[in-house]
């Protein structure tokens, strides 16, 4: 299932570039087959809202019940005029203020809290809530350094070591611990990983730590292919493993709990198109170089993370294949979407689709350079959309001028 090159060069006549396109029925079909690959009776897919946090995506997903990961009060707000009630959020923010954690209380969400810091400041302010922890779960994977969260590296969750300092500040404030929640990496890329990970976090959430748990939650990171020959993970096998680990537990914990897990990149990643103008080629002693209307503000991942996003030359599909530097137009040497790639002959004047660009791509987005963000169009039940309109330089001016007020 994906969008045709017809239908995406017709809305780059619709719509212009730098554009992009979201396949929405994609985005809704990835959230809901997870539950056939993890069939545990109590599962709940909480959309990782930081990938994507485009407004028409999360109603779809709000229309099909889905729950929400979120990151930032202002991720919680956008998620409630999306429709999203509050018992199906949860905030795993990291490094939180005062003020950020008074303001999710004062929504009602539930807090997941990564830090004995936290922890205790938490506590002292609002006993006898009800709360989530996040622990490091000692595993180390994901699809670059950036992306591994687990293990003595990163900021990211209470040290599994630390369970027993925990236990005396939920004692102290008569704290109830609903939840456990670990999140490995983003793309991780053994299945190994996730199972250790469970295995390593289950060790400490027994009934004599924290009696009246009702859900683990066990993060995002299933990876999707970016690479046309990468294989598909096969999530129908990884999620019986899941579902054995888990109903191991759950018998020796003496209820059935809930199992959560959180992806963003898996749910919209691939739904997503970014679509691109040529405006220059130059040959440099022999390396072909490619100029286009955007640039690494507006699609991050290949500068960030070395990420290999696939492109597709939509108006020259039949043409001779050669080599060639993809770059935008930001005043960087760093700004490239693709180096050396075989493509099929780049003129200018031709519109390039950057593939996979669903996730963490526009939601990453800045103006730098103040060039603004793309329009995002959304392609659902046949229809084209456009959804967001790219602003104006007038907008992007009025809008820093208003940011200068403040
Ligand atoms: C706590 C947490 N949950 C879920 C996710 C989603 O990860 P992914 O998009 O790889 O599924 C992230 C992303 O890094 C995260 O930090």
């Amino acid at each position: 299932m994906s969008i045709s090159n017809e239908v995406l060069l017709q809305a780059v006549k619709d719509f212009g570039t730098p554009l992009y396109i979201y396949d929405g029925d994609m985005v809704v079909q990835r959230y809901k087959e997870l539950y056939d690959f993890i069939p545990w009776p109590k599962l709940k897919i909480h959309y990782a809202m930081k990938s994507n946090y485009n407004f028409e995506l999360l109603k779809l997903l709000n229309d099909a019940n889905a729950s929400l990961d979120t990151v930032s009060p202002a991720e919680i707000m956008l998620a409630l005029k999306a429709g999203f009630s509050k018992d199906r959020i949860i905030y795993t923010a990291n490094n939180m203020t005062e003020e950020e954690v008074d303001c999710v209380q004062s929504l009602g969400v539930l807090m997941n809290l990564g830090s004995l810091s936290r922890l205790e400041k938490y506590g002292k302010k609002y006993p006898r809530s009800k709360i989530c922890l996040r622990f490091n779960p000692d595993v180390v994977d994901g699809e670059h350094a950036s992306l591994m969260t687990g293990g003595d590296l990163t900021k990211f969750g209470i040290l599994l070591q630390d369970v027993d300092k925990v236990k005396e500040i939920i004692k102290k404030y008569d704290l109830t611990v609903v939840g456990i929640h670990e999140h490995t990496g983003s793309g991780l890329q053994k299945t190994e990983s996730v199972f250790q990970s469970m295995k390593n976090v289950l060790k400490i959430a027994t009934k004599d730590n924290f009696p009246d748990l009702e859900f683990v939650d066990f993060g995002g990171g299933f990876k999707v292919p970016y690479k046309p020959d990468e294989e598909r993970v096969d999530y129908a096998a990884m999620g019986a493993e899941i579902v054995k680990i888990f109903s191991d537990f759950c018998k020796e914990y003496g209820k059935e709990l809930a199992m959560y897990f959180e992806p963003g990149k898996y749910i919209v990643a691939e739904s997503g198109y970014m679509l691109v103008e040529v405006n220059t080629i130059k040959d440099n002693n022999g390396r072909k170089i490619v100029g286009c209307n955007s640039g690494f503000p507006q699609l991050i991942r290949p500068m960030f993370y070395d990420a290999y996003h696939h492109i597709v030359n939509l108006s020259n599909q039949n043409g001779i294949e050669g080599e060639f530097d993809i770059c935008g137009n930001i005043c960087e040497t760093g700004d490239r979407f693709a180096e050396a790639r075989v493509i099929n002959e780049i003129r200018e004047g031709d519109i390039l689709s950057i593939e996979n660009a669903g996730a963490y791509c526009y939601s990453m987005g800045s103006v730098y350079n103040l060039r603004a963000m793309p329009a995002e169009a959304v392609y659902h039940n046949g229809e084209m959309k456009l959804v967001r309109r790219r602003l104006t330089n007038e907008q992007l001016i009025e809008q820093i001028l208003g940011e200068v007020e403040v």
